[in-house]
């Protein structure tokens, strides 16, 4: 994909400051719900976005945004606005999101309801999934209904896009029949990063097991 003219505000070093004051906030309060001290970087979202096929048909959902970095750059890479929706389980960031990006829908919500929500926002399927939910320090039963909930609704050939500070697959596969590569690594991401491409095995259901 190619870079496109700014959906959102362009961030301002005050700006910085204030989202990452908030994000530390919000991580000495629940450091495994927030996954990480400080915001993604936009090298990390480009990452994140050249793996988008916007030729396959749906919406296309980011799993916390937080602050919305990786939705600044979303846009700018030519995501359009209105196949756009950012979820975030915190009040305070959908807030931040809500004033920032006009344009698409945010909703306040809990990424393990995504085809719920999904559902009440008149989205019947999902061309992609951006996901930058700390999936390695999440219970491990949301896990589950987050990967399940997202390939339910994700087209055939939608791509689940997921980063992660690890080494190995953010998603466990030995409990989910998907098919996973890590694509790249940010290392001018802070902390450096990796990208991982998820897609479905075709005839083959996600759900493996319980383990
Ligand atoms: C690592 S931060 C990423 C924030 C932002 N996208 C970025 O890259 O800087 C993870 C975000 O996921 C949100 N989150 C965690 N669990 C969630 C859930 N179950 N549903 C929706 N958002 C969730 C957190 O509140 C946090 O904003």
């Amino acid at each position: 994909m190619q870079d496109q003219p700014h959906h959102g505000d362009a961030p301002s070093p005050g700006r910085s400051r204030r989202d990452a004051a908030l994000f530390l906030w919000k991580w000495v309060q629940a450091p495994t719900r927030i996954g990480s001290v400080w915001p993604s970087g936009r090298s990390l979202g480009r990452a994140m976005a050249a793996q988008l096929d916007l030729s396959v048909p749906g919406a296309i959902v980011e799993l916390g945004a937080g602050t919305g970095p990786i939705t600044a750059t979303l846009l700018q890479s030519g995501v359009p606005p209105e196949r756009f929706l950012a979820l975030e389980r915190d009040p305070a960031m959908a807030a931040v999101l809500r004033q920032r990006f006009p344009a698409i829908r945010v909703i306040e919500g809990d990424a393990g309801e995504l085809p719920a929500l999904m559902q009440a926002e008149g989205v019947e399927t999902l061309s992609a999934i951006v996901s930058c939910l700390p999936l390695v320090s999440l219970p491990r039963s949301l896990v589950r209904r987050v990967v399940e909930g997202g390939f339910e609704i994700l087209h055939p050939d939608g791509r689940f896009i997921q980063f992660t500070y690890g080494v190995v697959s953010p998603i466990p596969l030995r409990h989910f029949a998907v098919q996973g590569r890590r694509v790249c690594r940010v290392w001018r991401n802070v902390p450096p990063a990796a990208v991982w491409r998820y897609t479905r095995v075709p005839g083959v259901a996600v759900a493996r097991d319980r383990g």
